[in-house]
């Protein structure tokens, strides 16, 4: 009597007790919101004039100019309640702090490292440990290197060898582990060059080929060429846990084993990581090194205390550290991994339904539109990927992020552009931040683009960049 029936929200859905005896629950979310951020629409004027102010790099942009924000996975996730309250009992001392035993004994039990150092993010991480391995001529093998660890090993004036799968560059390709080294073209590289390779190197998930895991058999078979050289093996690990998730849920024989055993049994295989804890592990800023060997250790502790800090808090402070070791713990669990790569999958499901090009199958961390297959007519000179992020933020307030020709940055040597096999628009989704309907409106919204993709017809120059890493800082202006 009281409810109106012909009102949609109290419509009861049909229950045929014969059929329907038992009603398959639909997904939720394995969390529920405390805290919530106020976020603005602006108009399409605004955003025009926004974009050309901020020199059509949207690293420029304010905030405040963005309705959602898909630039990074990076330090963007929602902190929970019990690292909140972590965050409480941090220890600020300079030495010895319990917050850096506190993390010291989740990275044992998570992770299996005996050793580490706290690092301020994962690229210090990088210059720590690369200052110790990596010298001029060098030779780093590893699946499509993250630009900033690409950074680290062409500044020592070393050289990244990209030894990804073939299947990787193809987005159409459904292969379940695209993330995997080529063994082949990984061990042609240790006979051919093995004096001048330092360590070979794994990321997991590769952020570069489109958020792809590395199946477990890839990286025993890493290990067992690495054995055969004589050579360490260092993990890139930023998403490490969302690549134990594609394990248990792809690789034959892990279905029944929890997130934990998976990662452990990935570690297995390394001797060292380098970690940006500002991805997996759900923190906001901070990072660390963890190593097998006392004698690596101790160099690279001499290189954290000049550019971190001293050993036991290496550029975080103890209530960082408190977060970032109940992070981890959270960060290894199945129920938050599986809401969020479902919520990943809901928008890459999005727009393959209404056509649009992404990377498949469906990456951990982010959906990767294929800017060359978007926008044919706009030629490569021109940055297709940047040109469809410019044109996604005009349309709704949508920040992405190009992973193509503009990050690929120059040849060191010829300074000629690097056109890369794929020109990507990066739509990464921050931890527990966005609802699905958050992906309902970016899915619409680039539907809105690929409608009037013949209409894009001039992309953008550059006006200035920097000599390294140059995607962050670079001037456009439309072609
Ligand atoms: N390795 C990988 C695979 C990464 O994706 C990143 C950062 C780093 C290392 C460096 O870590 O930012 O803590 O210094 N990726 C961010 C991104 C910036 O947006 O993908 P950091």
């Amino acid at each position: 009597m009281y409810t109106n029936v012909n009102n949609p929200i109290y419509r009861i859905p049909k229950f045929n007790i014969l059929k329907d005896y038992y009603m398959e629950l639909p997904f939720a979310e394995s969390y529920k919101i405390k805290m919530v951020e106020t976020i603005r629409k602006s108009t399409r004027e605004e955003r025009a004039k926004w974009i050309e102010e901020a020199n059509y790099n949207l690293f420029n942009l304010k905030s405040e100019q963005v309705f959602i924000d898909l630039l990074t996975d990076s330090g963007t996730g929602a902190m929970s309640d019990k690292q909140w309250s972590a965050m409480m009992l941090g220890d600020e001392s300079y030495a010895g702090a319990s917050s850096y035993y506190k993390l010291k004994n989740a990275i044992k039990d998570i992770l299996g490292f005996d050793y580490y150092l706290p690092t301020h993010q994962g690229r210090a991480a990088e210059n720590v440990l690369f200052s110790v391995l990596v010298k001029e001529g060098d030779i780093v093998p590893g699946n499509s290197h993250f630009d900033t660890t690409k950074g680290h090993i062409e500044f020592r004036k070393a050289k990244a060898l990209d030894v990804t799968i073939d299947e990787a560059f193809d987005t159409t390709v459904q292969h379940p582990f695209k993330g995997d080294l080529n063994i082949d073209k990984l061990e042609q590289a240790c006979a051919e060059y093995k004096e001048k390779i330092p360590f070979i190197l794994v990321t997991v998930t590769c952020n570069s080929s489109g958020g792809q895991p590395v199946s477990m058999a890839n990286m025993r078979a890493v290990r067992e060429v690495a054995d055969k050289y004589n050579l360490p093996v260092v993990y890139d690990s930023a998403r490490f846990a969302e690549n134990a998730y594609f394990i248990k849920m792809r690789e034959e024989g892990y279905a029944d084993k929890t997130v934990k055993e998976i990662v452990r049994e990935m570690y297995s295989f390394a001797d060292a990581m380098t970690m940006s804890s500002k991805k997996d592990a759900i923190v906001n800023m901070g990072g660390f090194i963890g190593i097998k060997h006392e004698e690596l250790w101790k160099k690279a502790s001499v290189y954290n205390i000049m550019f971190e800090g001293f050993v036991t808090y290496g550029g975080m402070s103890g209530r960082d550290m408190n977060a970032l070791a109940q992070g981890l713990d959270e960060g290894t669990e199945f129920d938050y991994l599986d809401t969020r790569i479902r919520q990943v999958a809901y928008l890459g499901q999005k727009l393959t339904e209404f056509g649009i090009p992404v990377q498949q199958p469906y990456g951990g961390h982010a959906i990767f539109v294929d800017a060359k297959k978007f926008l044919p007519n706009l030629p490569k000179e021109e940055y297709q990927a940047q040109t469809l992020a410019i044109e996604l933020y005009k349309e709704a307030g949508i920040r992405g992020v190009e992973i193509g020709t503009l990050l690929a940055d120059r040849d060191p040597d010829t300074r000629e552009n690097r056109y890369p096999d794929l020109e990507l628009l990066r739509l990464a989704i921050p931890r527990r931040v966005y609802t699905n309907n958050h992906m309902d409106v970016i899915a619409a919204a680039l539907k809105n683009v690929w409608d009037r993709r013949n209409e894009i017809t001039t992309g953008y120059k550059i006006v200035n960049e920097a000599p390294i890493m140059r995607h962050f800082t670079v001037e456009l202006a439309p072609a």
